[in-house]
């Protein structure tokens, strides 16, 4: 088989990919280790930036999202002692849309019905070869035979855990990270959202998030210690532990239910340079990971693919090759600034194990600042948002 892009990974940036060089008319073939099932069980942050947005309606899918989603104007961040809302639409004249990603995985599929793309599943073994040619070739193994497809181009979107990133040379890239000595225990219930926008708490127990899905449908977490396991955790103790973080007219008024899903999310940065090795490119989580406070995950998948569909049909189509050569350094400009933002609002909500007394007052003077500074508050505004691409 032959194809212009072979693609790995048919999560949420392999379909964005896909969905838009399709449109533009190259070809592409994705390639996902697991069954479509199995990719659309996963639950993730729930949050779209403007930009995610536009180019999913610029790709033709955001019929469902532009009726169900929820455009949110703010946020709010509070303490023990405060509740700050940040109206994001006053400050920087846009709003993010509450949609979850299952949802657009859901809706990129669908879209890929109706174009007939090529999705294989349930791919074991994928290995890139010949990066430094004119073609490059990927092998994998479906029902226990050995498959070859010759392509221009190979990208990885195979998510943290993939082979694409593990196939540029030790010695030619770069690998940053953090780990966070935390995880995030998060329940779905099909309760109505404690408040109309997302809360994001930092108490003296702990951090602690409000989201939701739709208006009877809720998300939340708490911090735990990566050393928890969701057994230990009851609906009961669950929702106790949540109340105790939040402010007390949230908690008091909430409505709990029982949890249709609960689990442990560790937290990481993570970002490995550079994004392209030969014809490999690298986008999504295969490349960068940030911790889930402030929802950049998809979003800056989503940008990533906005970069490279455009170098990519540059290429392919008009043998320019300016955009492809300048891809890594443009997207990870972008990527390191949402990186900061993520990394930035973590240190600010969570208690870290063994921090002093400094640690504290510091998350406190942050949250006193942007209850009093319009231009803080701006600061944050214009980040959640979303960076222009
Ligand atoms: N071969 C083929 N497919 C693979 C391989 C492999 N060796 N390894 C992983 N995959 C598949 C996974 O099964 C998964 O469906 O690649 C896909 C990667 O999807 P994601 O991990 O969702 O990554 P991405 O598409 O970049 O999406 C980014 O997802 O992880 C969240 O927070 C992140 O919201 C962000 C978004
Ligand atoms: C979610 O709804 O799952 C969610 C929302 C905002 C975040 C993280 C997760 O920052």
């Amino acid at each position: 088989m032959k194809t212009e892009v072979l693609i790995i990974g048919g999560g949420p940036s392999g379909l964005l990919l896909s969905q838009l060089l399709n449109k533009a008319g190259v070809a592409t073939v994705v390639l996902e280790r697991t069954t479509r099932e199995r990719v659309l069980s996963r639950i993730r942050a729930g949050v779209l930036e403007t930009g995610t947005v536009s180019l999913l309606k610029d790709a033709g899918i955001a019929t469902r999202l532009e009726k169900e989603g929820l455009p949110h104007d703010g946020c709010y961040l509070s303490d023990d002692e405060l509740m700050v809302h940040v109206n994001f639409y006053e400050l920087t004249g846009k709003r993010v849309m509450v949609y979850g990603q299952t949802e657009v995985t859901t809706d990129l599929y669908s879209a890929q019905d109706d174009m007939g793309t090529t999705i294989i599943h349930e791919v074991e073994d994928v290995a890139i070869h010949e990066l430094d040619q004119k073609t490059s070739f990927v092998e994998y193994t479906l029902e226990g035979q050995r498959k070859r497809i010759d392509c221009s181009y190979v990208v990885g979107c195979d998510g943290f855990h993939g082979v694409s990133r593990k196939t540029i040379p030790e010695d030619a890239r770069v690998e940053f990270e953090r780990v966070y000595p935390f995880g995030w225990l998060g329940v779905l219930s099909r309760t109505p959202p404690a408040n109309h926008e997302l809360i994001y708490a930092n108490s003296s127990r702990g951090f602690a998030l409000c989201s939701m899905r739709n208006e009877n449908l809720s998300r939340y977490y708490i911090q735990v210690p990566m050393s928890d396991t969701v057994e230990q955790w009851s609906d009961e103790q669950f929702w106790t532990e949540l109340k105790l973080r939040l402010p007390s007219e949230t908690a008091n008024n909430m409505v709990t239910g029982a949890s249709i899903e609960k689990s442990i999310a560790p937290l990481r940065s993570f970002v490995s340079e550079p994004l392209r090795w030969g014809n490999l490119f690298l986008v999504g989580d295969a490349a960068h990971i940030v911790p889930p406070t402030g929802a950049k995950g998809l979003n800056l998948a989503v940008s990533d693919v906005y970069y490279l569909h455009q170098a990519l049909i540059a290429a392919i189509k008009h043998d320019v090759q300016t955009d492809i050569n300048a891809y890594s350094e443009k997207a990870l400009s972008r990527i390191w600034k949402a990186m900061r933002f993520s990394w930035q609002m973590t240190t600010m909500l969570h208690q870290f194990d063994g921090e002093d007394s400094f640690a504290g007052q510091m998350r406190k003077a942050s949250l006193s600042h942007l209850a009093r500074s319009e231009t803080a508050r701006r600061d944050l505004a214009e980040n959640y948002i979303g960076l222009p691409f």
